[in-house]
């Protein structure tokens, strides 16, 4: 039975035993430490249904703490499906879909094995002298420097500066990138549509330049290639650009905030990174391990059981990668960061046919600028008095992460 009167009401067809109010976007412990938080609810919870909206729509969400739980839904695409629940274009009145992202089987898989190959290990290489180059400068800007927010000086303009390189746009649009990615991500009402409505009419200009001027970067090679047989619509292309905006930004940007976070507080390791530059790979899996950021999402396609629960089709799931690899069913210490600790394995990067096609990308972004950090800016240490403070109901990022060098 629910008591509290300004509690989103649960739809009749969940058990009261299973709802547990937990608010993705006000939930105060969440905020001052979203994975100890997620960890929290894992202890008392396998499953459970909360009737606060996670994301645009309105509904409240299943959520799955466990990873076999989680990767058997990431795995299960014809019950669990991704299409349809990511309205950004609906947003302002259009109808193209995030590809592959908001794709189900079999199109999804029509344009992975377009994309998977741009994407691959030996396609990334590519990028790495941009990728090092960009860390190099950036951090080469910073040393004269006594004090640092690192999340609006580094890791927010880094990933957009290497976004901008690999759909081939001018890096004079940096300020306005930032600025409209803190507007569609972090903001909401007509801030949010002003800006998707910005990158829209942005990105148009530079698809139709690409059908005259074919150049080597990922707008020109959509749009002049084929899917099922058949040229990519301009919606299409317009799906596939703006899906790398939403999947390569945020995510290296949280991402980078919280490996940064845990080196300030942890100085023997910083150390230690810094006197054995080749363990830096293997800390960026670890780190990656332990703080994952994304919480993806699902919605049931047909009544089904899982994990002792019953879903009816159309409830939506809420799927905490964050949970999946700090799950101590699955890893010993699975909270602590262990450098020494044999490849475990992690979810970071999802599971199943949507798991990230980035991911070898953003290991490289990683890895460049933890060992620019590391070989190039003295030792840092979080600012005193500093309580770094996280929200993001999709993808979670430290507001601001400030930084003293020593
Ligand atoms: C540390 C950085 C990153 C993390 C933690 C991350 C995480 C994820 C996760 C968890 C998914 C699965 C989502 C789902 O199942 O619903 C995903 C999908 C995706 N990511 Fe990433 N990502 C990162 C970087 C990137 C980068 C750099 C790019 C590209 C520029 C990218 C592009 C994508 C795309 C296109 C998908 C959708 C794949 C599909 O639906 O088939 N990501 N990412």
């Amino acid at each position: 039975m629910q008591t509290d009167p300004f509690m989103p009401k649960a739809p009749p067809h969940i058990p009261a035993e299973l709802i547990v109010p937990f608010d993705f976007r006000g939930d105060k412990e969440y905020s001052n430490d979203p994975h100890k938080r997620l960890d929290s609810l894992r202890d008392h919870h396998r499953a459970f249904y909360t009737p606060f909206p996670r994301g645009m729509g309105g509904q409240g969400v299943w959520v799955f703490t466990r990873a076999e739980d989680i990767r058997a839904v990431l795995k299960d695409p014809q019950t669990f499906a991704s299409g349809g629940l990511r309205p950004f274009a609906k947003a302002i009145g259009e109808d193209w879909t995030l590809i592959p992202v908001d794709l189900d089987p079999p199109i999804h898989s029509q344009f992975r094995t377009l994309l998977n190959p741009v994407f691959s290990p030996k396609s990334m290489k590519s990028m790495e002298l941009v990728i090092l180059e960009r860390a190099e400068e950036m951090t080469t800007a910073l040393t004269d420097q006594k004090e640092v927010d690192f999340v609006p000086v580094f890791a927010r303009p880094y990933p957009v500066s290497i976004f901008l390189e690999l759909l081939g746009l001018p890096l004079d649009g940096m300020e306005d990138f930032i600025e409209i990615e803190e507007n569609i991500l972090q903001n909401s009402g007509d801030a949010q549509i002003a800006a998707i409505r910005q990158l829209r009419d942005y990105l148009a200009g530079q698809i139709d330049d690409r059908r005259r001027n074919r150049g080597d970067d990922l707008i020109s090679f959509a749009v002049h290639a084929e899917v099922a047989g058949r040229p990519l619509t301009d919606d299409e292309v317009m799906g596939i650009c703006v899906m790398m905006f939403i999947g390569g930004l945020d995510t290296v940007t949280s991402t980078l905030g919280y490996h940064f976070l845990h080196l300030a507080r942890h100085p023997e390791e910083q150390q230690r990174l810094r006197n054995h530059p080749s363990l830096i790979p293997g800390a960026v899996e670890e780190l990656l391990r332990v703080y994952n950021v994304v919480t993806t999402g699902r919605r049931a396609t047909r009544d089904v059981e899982i994990a002792g629960v019953r879903i009816r089709a159309g409830d939506l799931l809420a799927l905490p990668t964050t949970l999946a690899s700090r799950d101590p069913n699955e890893c010993p210490h699975a909270s602590e960061v262990d450098l020494d600790r044999e490849s475990a394995g992690h979810s970071a990067f999802g599971f199943g046919p949507h798991r990230c096609i980035g991911s070898h990308l953003a290991r490289r972004e990683l890895t460049a600028a933890l060992t620019a950090w590391t070989t190039r800016l003295p030792m840092f240490r979080l600012k005193e008095a500093t309580i770094p403070r996280s929200s993001g109901s999709g993808v979670i990022a430290l507001e601001s992460l400030p930084l003293v060098f020593l």
